[in-house]
């Protein structure tokens, strides 16, 4: 497998109507932020999806979406499958996000049936695991990760398929991060223990990566990318994010 680039992926969350994401995703373009030589992704909410994807047409970045339904279509009020979100205009959706499986209720096995339901209409999926204990031993953090992927990741998951993004549940939104060993040690570990179809696959990091400690992180051996979220609400800080990985 020829290595991969770096992997950048902004999660907008719940924020923004569709004429503000049309206007970040412009003033992203306009900066070239898809032609870095890095593989850069936004993940707007719902209703900005088909809109952000118009603009982004041509270049160079892609539209992921947050989740996607583990069924392919039926009686299912609310929910949108991952058929839905290609025809919207996604190349990618994020599945086992902590504020999915905390505010959703979401287990592994339910993420593991999205992932398959995501590859299966030609969505490359980023699966999030973390630990919520920023004092957990080492040791048992990389078991606590090792579990939820030996769970989680479908039979369908491949290097050019899935990218693993870790994000220590703590990390998100606080401002805090782990250690620059922490961060290695737990990429390692996941790395370890992913099967062969998995090798090359991205790891990134996610948890309030921000321009100022970005290049740090992303510096880091087996760190192969990052998954802002405030700071991929604002071009300019997205922007030297990306460039830090570039
Ligand atoms: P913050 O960068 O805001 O901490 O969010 C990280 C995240 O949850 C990305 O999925």
């Amino acid at each position: 497998m020829p290595t991969l680039p770096k992997f950048v992926a902004g999660n907008w969350k719940m924020h923004g109507l569709p004429e503000e994401g049309r206007a970040l995703a412009r003033a992203l373009v306009q900066a070239g932020a898809g032609k870095k030589g890095v593989e850069v992704v936004v993940c707007p909410p719902l209703t900005s999806l088909a809109p952000v994807a118009r603009e982004l047409a041509g270049s160079g970045i892609a539209v992921g979406a947050q989740d996607c339904s583990p069924q392919d279509q039926g009686a299912y009020t609310g929910d949108v499958s991952a058929r839905m979100l290609k025809a919207a205009g996604c190349g990618h959706v994020i599945v086992g996000h902590s504020e999915r499986r905390d505010c959703h209720h979401e287990g592994d096995s339910l993420v593991c049936a999205k992932m398959t339901a995501a590859h299966k209409a030609g969505l490359s999926v980023i699966l999030c695991v973390g630990e919520k204990d920023p004092k957990m031993e080492n040791e048992l953090r990389n078991e606590v990760v090792r579990i939820q992927l030996a769970n989680s990741l479908a039979a369908s998951a491949r290097a050019g398929n899935t990218v693993i993004a870790y994000e220590p549940v703590w990390a998100i939104g606080s401002g805090l991060t782990p250690t620059a060993e922490q961060i290695s040690g737990t990429h390692r570990a996941i790395r370890a223990c992913l099967p062969p179809r998995l090798d090359g696959a991205r790891i990134i990091y996610g948890g309030s990566v921000k321009p100022d400690n970005a290049a740090g992180i992303l510096r880091l051996q087996d760190v192969n990318g990052a998954l802002p979220g405030g700071a991929s609400l604002k071009a300019e800080s997205f922007l030297k994010i990306i460039e830090a990985a570039g």
